[in-house]
């Protein structure tokens, strides 16, 4: 028996102020639609913005239901979107934030598993990497290079029979 050590790094910005400018202009887009979320039963509203590769920007908000597995992040809210209108677009970045409606968030949000999966395939599909900027109300931001290190050892494609793969 071994063990092996999975290793995953991020950098840190202390502050938005220290964010370069297309983040910050990304954030904003976030916060935005963070502010669009239908958060009935959580009000915890996530904002999630994308920009593509052909410069436009796609935002999506958490969209809850009654029955509560019915609902979806705000990450694969944009996420699909994003696919759905420009199917053959890499992603470049996300930057994700919340607004937690009891006191400000002052760490940065952590997007589900779930939703590491969801852009996990588009990162795999176009073999271009997608940076994730993780930001709260307050305090520092987080920045990963790529999904890949946000999901160490994740399940893929290649793991399907050929039977499934073949229809790709
Ligand atoms: N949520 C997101 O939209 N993204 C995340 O990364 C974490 C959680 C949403 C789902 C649900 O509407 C609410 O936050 C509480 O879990």
């Amino acid at each position: 028996m071994k063990t092996i050590t999975l290793e995953t790094q991020m950098q840190v910005y202390d502050s938005r102020e220290e964010l370069p400018e297309d983040l910050l202009e990304l954030l904003h887009q976030a916060e935005e639609a963070a502010t669009h979320a239908y958060a009935e039963y959580s009000h915890f509203q996530v904002g999630a913005a994308i920009l593509m590769n052909n410069g436009k920007i796609v935002a999506g908000a958490n969209q809850e239901n009654a029955v509560f597995p019915c609902g979806l992040c705000a990450e694969r809210v944009a996420a699909f979107a994003a696919s759905s209108m420009y199917p053959e677009v890499p992603f470049n970045k996300i930057v994700i934030t919340a607004i937690n409606p009891d006191e400000p968030l002052k760490e940065p949000v952590a997007p589900c598993g779930s939703c590491r999966q969801v852009l996990f395939e588009y990162e795999q599909k176009f073999g271009h990497p997608i940076e994730v900027v993780l930001a709260g109300q307050e305090g520092p931001i987080y920045h990963f290079h790529n999904v890949a290190t946000l999901l160490p050892y994740t399940f893929h494609a290649g793991f399907l029979p050929n039977e499934v793969r073949s229809k790709r």
